[in-house]
């Protein structure tokens, strides 16, 4: 493992560049069982010491609380880091444990201010909508986005889980910095529509979970593994015949990550950053991880470059996964294509 920095990638058209990896900030306080703290925040330091740049929460992540916790080092780094939340994911009134999704101008202008206090910044650098609402145009919902911009709230804009079409729809109103979707070895749907719409509009792909929520690391098998509080417990993929079905795709990952000297989490990820190359355009992949030392190893894959035959190996598999990415597939892009 070097110490050197990590490579750059530009952030959309006319965007900063950032550390060609960056850094998922959610299990920190929410989704993935329980957390420390100070290890929390030593992983966000060595983060930085590594070149990692681009931190990614979101308002929903423990209802604020992610936000709040990010602050102080968002504020002791303001002008080395990246801070990227969202808005969407708004509580049930009728249901708190469920929730439901709000596009519409007043709940808009109503998170960023909330957004702003918790983060106590000045201005958001990347703001995306983190699900899409489709009873709200899109238009008007950029267009309010773009508000924020020129009112210097906000510097740049973002759309997660979003169709091919509802990007370019977007884009009309207001350039598009990024588009943060699901992208794995496990998870590649957005290959057909979303990724060539992105190249062509100038618009960079931050792929989410590119861990598979770490079962691509094999840290887990099956949702029982999971604290019982654990989000992945209800994910289709890592439960009953489905997480055994998907165990046995890992093969040929740790195949390749033994000829690599490599561990399989690293060759997932360098995967995903192949694909930068190999759809022309910049990818900026935000593992997450509340551990120093997987932060280490998950920037180590950036200088990890994979052959013709490790990309053979490693194609059929996202064809074989078996199970959903949601229980809950309206929460993604795909039941809109
Ligand atoms: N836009 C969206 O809808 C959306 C959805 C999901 C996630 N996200 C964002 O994307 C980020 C990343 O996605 P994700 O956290 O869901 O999934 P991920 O990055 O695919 O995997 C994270 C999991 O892998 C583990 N892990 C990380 N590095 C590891 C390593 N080197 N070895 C073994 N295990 C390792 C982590 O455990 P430890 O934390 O214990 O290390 C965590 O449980 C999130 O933090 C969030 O910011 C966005």
């Amino acid at each position: 493992m070097t110490d050197s920095r990590i490579a750059t990638a530009r952030l959309g058209a006319t965007g900063p560049e950032v550390g060609v990896q960056g850094l998922g900030c959610m299990g920190m306080s929410f989704a993935y069982g329980p957390s420390d703290a100070d290890e929390s925040r030593a992983t966000l330091e060595r983060a930085l010491e590594l070149g990692v740049t681009l931190y990614d929460t979101a308002d929903a992540y423990g209802a604020g609380e992610n936000e709040k916790f990010l602050s102080p080092f968002f504020k002791a780094h303001r002008d080395e880091v990246v801070i990227a939340t969202k808005f969407a994911l708004a509580m049930d009134p009728d249901d708190p444990t469920k929730r439901i999704i709000r596009n519409d101008a007043p709940y808009i202008r109503q998170c960023v201010e909330a957004s702003l206090k918790r983060l106590d910044v000045d201005a958001i650098d990347l703001y995306y909508m983190h699900r899409r609402d489709v009873d709200v145009p899109i238009e008007e919902t950029v267009g309010v986005m773009a508000e924020l911009v020129r009112e210097g709230k906000v510097k740049y804009l973002g759309l997660s889980e979003v169709t091919a079409r509802e990007l370019r729809a977007a884009q009309t109103v207001h350039p598009i910095a990024a588009v943060q979707s699901e992208w794995s070895l496990f998870s590649r749907d957005i290959e057909a529509n979303v990724v060539p719409a992105a190249r062509e509009l100038g618009v960079t792909l931050v792929p989410y979970s590119p861990l598979g929520r770490g079962f691509l690391t094999g840290s887990f098998a099956k949702a029982e593994d999971l604290t019982a509080d654990d989000f992945r417990r209800q994910q289709p993929r890592f439960t009953g015949d489905n997480a055994a079905a998907n165990a046995a795709l890992l093969e040929p990952i740790r195949t390749v990550a033994e000829a690599h000297g490599a561990t399989p989490g690293q060759i997932a990820l360098a995967w995903v950053q192949q694909q930068a190359a190999l759809h022309g355009l910049p990818v900026i992949p935000i593992p997450g991880t509340r551990k120093p030392t997987r932060v280490e190893e998950n920037a180590g894959a950036t200088r990890i470059v994979l052959g013709e035959k490790d990309m053979e190996l490693l194609e059929p598999i996202a064809a074989e996964v078996a199970g959903d990415r949601y229980a809950d597939m309206r929460f993604t892009s795909a039941s809109r294509e």
